[in-house]
């Protein structure tokens, strides 16, 4: 595998500090030393140009919805890029919001693309149902095609994804416009009450067989608030009763052996809210299992 790093040190998608220093975070905590480790051909592209916040509220009720659409478009066209030269994009954040590129990227390339949510939220909200104006809470919705024309229409009109290829794992803080619409459209959703009950190797084995045969790809979009914030405090928006380490490197190497991704972006990292970079290690460590790392 040919893995091509792309750094995305966008905060502009909610209002807490700090997440635009993920991608060096995660730079820090050895992600490329550790991948080479394994064996994987891996170029890091550095990070792409992000926009300055907006001073005063704009005419939309979504907060600094221009910088965060152009940083996408950008973000669209060089996971595009790295997509058509066979190579695996993996994409650090920044916020959540990059997922809107990142999915529009990749929609270029596969017209029945599979998405693998791993979060404590649906980022389902649209200007409409947000609670926050936060545009971090909205990438899932943006890539059904519902939302501002000037999100969804980021890397060519026409919807970037279908609801029944979408799995979200980790739920457990759902707005209620967010509730309506994963009714509406039959999104899969394995909650926390459903990792309980049914383990992680059961949620992923379902995952896994839902997504392999419908899917001509799966993208991985996993932002560490997903996991407990015992094991990933480094986020903006933490959530208590979450997803332990260990669950989450079974995930992890589950996915690895299904062979099933084609691309990966890891979000919401924040070191300054981070316990020593911790949240930062954490992500390496599952990414180091996500391909292929071994103890033995
Ligand atoms: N649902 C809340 C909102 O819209 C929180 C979203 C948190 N999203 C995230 N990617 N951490 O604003
Ligand atoms: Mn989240
Ligand atoms: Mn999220
Ligand atoms: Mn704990």
């Amino acid at each position: 595998k040919n893995i091509s790093i792309i750094g995305v040190p966008m905060d502009l998608g909610q209002t807490r500090r700090g997440v635009d220093m993920g991608p060096s975070a995660i730079r820090y905590a050895g992600i490329v030393e550790r991948l080479e480790q394994i064996n994987l051909e891996i170029e890091d592209l550095g990070d792409i140009e992000i926009g300055s916040r907006e001073r005063t509220a704009g005419e939309s009720n979504l907060k600094n919805l221009k910088a965060v659409a152009e940083a996408s478009e950008t973000l669209s066209s060089r996971v595009d890029e790295v997509v058509k030269q066979g190579k695996f994009p993996l994409v650090l954040g920044g916020d959540h919001s990059i997922a809107i590129g990142t999915i529009a990227g990749l929609a270029k390339n596969y017209s029945n693309m599979g998405v693998i949510w791993y979060d404590a939220h649906g980022d389902l909200n649209t200007g409409e149902t947000s609670p926050s104006g936060n545009i971090h809470g909205m990438p899932l919705a943006v890539s059904l095609g519902l939302g501002d024309p000037a999100l969804t229409g980021i890397g060519g009109t026409g919807t970037k994804l279908k609801p029944e290829n979408i799995v979200i794992i980790g739920a457990r803080s759902l707005d209620e416009g967010e509730k309506v619409l994963i009714k509406e459209k039959g999104i899969k959703v394995f909650t926390m009450h459903e990792i309980d009950r049914m383990g992680m190797t059961a949620v992923m084995e379902e995952t896994i067989a839902y997504l392999k045969d419908r899917t001509d790809g799966v993208h991985l979009s996993l932002d560490l608030d997903g996991l407990d914030p015992h094991d990933a405090p480094g986020v903006g928006t933490p959530v208590m009763g979450g997803i332990s380490y260990r669950e989450s490197h079974l995930a992890m190497e589950m996915l690895e052996e299904a062979n099933i991704l084609t691309s990966a972006e890891f979000v919401e990292v924040n070191p300054i809210l981070d316990e020593r970079n911790k949240t930062a290690s954490v992500a390496v460590a599952l990414m180091g299992s996500l391909f292929g790392e071994k103890l033995l």
